[in-house]
């Protein structure tokens, strides 16, 4: 169905890894379809609760939007391969079920920025994060500006993006560009049993959660009556009544997300 990603569903998570392992999962047009389509059946099919995405081989995650596909462009060109990019990076961000980044090797430029487009990132031991586009006389363009700024501080931020220096996996986690270090080993056990928590809990809930800290960032939003918003709309739903529900009668709720 896809030509460069691999997908499995298990326990309703979907794992999606970028497979293109000879070029180091490099996002050519091709992966960048791929993830568009891929994109859009998680936010239609309902068994699919969460999402791990993750990069082919024991080497990298994403090492960069593929450079041979820069060779010649134009400004507009360029400006309109970022949009194409920032958009399919919107669409991960505010996808409503959550989406964790396994960062299983090297995260550099559009594969950090892939990345930090996900709700939250683990890594492993052997991951690197870096943003080196100015070694090719760019700037990072889809969304990395902006996302490793938000997450890491400006200072911090500007020193990866203007020195194009890479940081190991434990300087991510003290940056808190992650949450998590473990071995290559056990990355996508870690990643699955926290997932296997959150697809617990009311799938609205998660939406709202995702919608109310996304609205921190947008500036077209006020974060706070977003989040009364949302609040209120958990009250209309089925889960929030069995919820508390089952909470006084002291026994597990079964949440249908509705
Ligand atoms: N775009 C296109 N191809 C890429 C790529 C990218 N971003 N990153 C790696 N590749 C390709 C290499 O060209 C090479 O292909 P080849 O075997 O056909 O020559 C293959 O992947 C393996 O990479 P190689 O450079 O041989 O591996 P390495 O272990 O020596 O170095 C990196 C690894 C990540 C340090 C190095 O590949 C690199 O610097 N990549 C570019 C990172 C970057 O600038 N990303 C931002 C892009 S905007």
């Amino acid at each position: 169905m896809y030509q460069t990603i691999l997908t499995s569903l298990d326990e309703n998570i979907l794992t999606i890894a970028i497979n293109r392992p000879d070029k180091l999962n490099a996002l050519n047009r091709q992966v960048m379809q791929d993830l568009n389509e891929v994109l859009d059946e998680v936010y239609k099919n309902k068994l699919i609760r969460s999402v791990i995405l993750t990069g082919a081989g024991p080497k990298s995650f994403v090492a960069g939007a593929d450079i041979s596909e820069f060779v010649g462009l134009t400004s507009e060109e360029g400006a309109a391969l970022a949009k194409k990019g920032q958009d399919i990076f919107f669409k991960i961000e505010n996808s409503p079920k959550p989406i964790i980044a396994a960062v299983n090797g090297f995260a550099l430029g559009g594969g950090c920025e892939l990345a930090m487009s996900c709700h939250f990132r683990i890594a492993s031991e052997t991951a690197k994060f870096g943003q080196p586009e100015v070694n090719l006389g760019l700037i990072p363009g889809y969304g990395g500006t902006q996302r490793l700024t938000q997450l890491i501080g400006k200072g911090r931020a500007l020193e990866l993006i203007m020195s194009g220096i890479l940081v190991d996996s434990h300087t991510a986690l003290q940056y808190g560009l992650v949450n998590y270090v473990v071995s290559q080993a056990e990355l996508l056990d870690k990643a699955k049993s926290i997932l296997t928590v959150i697809n617990s809990k009311a799938p609205l809930a998660l939406a709202a959660s995702i919608a109310a800290a996304n609205a921190v960032f947008d500036e077209t939003k006020n974060g706070f009556e977003t989040e009364v918003r949302e609040f209120g709309r958990c009250f209309g739903t089925e889960d929030m009544k069995e919820g508390t529900a089952a909470f006084l009668e002291k026994r597990k709720p079964a949440f249908k997300g509705v």
